[in-house]
């Protein structure tokens, strides 16, 4: 890689966990170590470490094995924001900018990069450090698989396994209880997993936030699969998805996160609606974190060691505020305000979908 200037780097992870962190922490931090001598420290529980200085040197005993572990070594927040950092004041919160605490830890370790490991939260915030004088070098993960500029997030194939194993084992138990299975996965505001896990895992309709849904053509389907002797039915719903006109589902606000709303449950309201409306016993499963945890794929592994290759050759050429990316197949480097300004769409005329329409597969629409 030639010689670099770079003698210390720092590293986070945050956001919501994903398969695959530990794989870009491994990638990192042994060919730092190892071959160009260069000294890492990890900051616990993403942007919270920065702000705190709570910090983990990583050594290479530290990253050994870790490959196949799924969440993080350093531990996540998608709660902590330096310029928004929730302090409990009795049995209130109230929101302080300690941005500047962060940018003092960073300068306190004489750091020449901050890598940073995140989703669309991590990134923005990673935008305004960049704006303060920090030198940083990101990327990207996400199960929802929802950022631009990156053609695959490390996580999304993982979740998708998983969505797709319990799609298949629903399909049994649907099959012998002559039943309609509702099967909820995450996503947020972008249908990928649902189209990805739902296409894979042969769901009769699949419902994603990209395409808001018609109930009565939902339940047409259901009735139509029911006439012709197909006695049960399997449909995938994003927890984005939306009735036509309708609103979103949300679990729950949480307050202190940058992105503060949660969204969760249509499964259960669409669960009551199709029984009501068509007379059909339906049963409801939100599959929720299962999505997010354990070892990751091949593909995941994979990714994230060149995504954690990549975002070491971006610091060491001095390529700061930039992220890595997929892009045609390949790892390249796009800067990190474009990667946050818009979120990654399945666009309608994706080629996953338009087989899916072709083989009958419904859409709501
Ligand atoms: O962004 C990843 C994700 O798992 C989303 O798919 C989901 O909507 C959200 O995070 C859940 O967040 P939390 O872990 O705060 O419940």
């Amino acid at each position: 890689m030639g010689k670099s200037r770079i003698r210390k780097i720092g590293i986070l992870t945050a956001g919501g966990d994903c398969p695959g962190l530990n794989a870009v922490i491994r990638a990192v931090a042994k060919a730092a170590i190892n071959d160009f001598d260069i000294q890492v420290i990890g900051f616990r529980d993403g942007y919270d470490g920065l702000v705190r200085n709570n910090f983990t040197e990583l050594k290479n005993s530290d990253v050994s094995g870790i490959l196949t572990v799924g969440g993080t070594i350093l531990g996540t927040s998608n709660i902590a924001n330096p310029y928004r950092y929730a302090i409990s004041k009795g049995s209130k919160v109230v929101f302080q900018d300690l941005s500047k605490e962060a940018i003092a830890t960073y300068k306190k370790h004489r750091l020449d990069v901050l890598i940073v490991i995140g989703g669309d939260g991590t990134l923005s915030i990673a935008s305004k450090l960049i704006d303060d004088g920090l030198k940083i070098v990101a990327v990207p993960k996400t199960i929802d698989n929802d950022l631009s500029e990156t053609e695959f997030t490390f996580g999304f194939d993982s979740a998708v396994t998983t969505a797709t194993e319990a799609i298949d084992k629903l399909h049994s138990t649907a099959q012998s209880h002559h039943r309609v299975m509702v099967v909820e996965v995450m996503g947020r505001y972008a249908g990928w997993i649902a189209l990805y896990s739902g296409v894979a895992g042969g769901g009769d309709i699949i419902l994603i936030p990209e395409i808001p849904f018609d109930i009565n053509k939902v339940c047409m389907k259901l009735e139509q699969r029911h006439h012709y002797g197909k006695r049960f039915s399997i449909v995938v719903v994003a927890e984005g998805a939306k009735p036509k006109g309708g609103k979103l589902t949300v679990s729950k606000i949480v307050e202190c996160s940058t992105d503060k709303v949660r969204l969760g449950g249509i499964a259960n309201h669409l669960t009551d609606t199709i029984e009501k409306m068509t007379g059909l016993e339906t049963r409801a499963t939100i599959i929720g974190h299962v999505q997010r945890g354990g070892s990751p794929t091949a593909f995941d592994r994979n990714l994230a060691t060149l995504f954690g290759s990549g975002a070491l050759y971006l610091a060491m050429k001095g390529y700061f505020g930039m992220m890595v990316a997929l892009k045609n197949g390949k790892v390249a480097k796009v800067p990190i305000k474009k990667a946050v300004s818009k979120l990654k769409l399945v666009p309608l005329n994706n080629p996953l979908l338009l087989s899916a329409r072709s083989l009958g597969t419904s859409f709501g629409d």
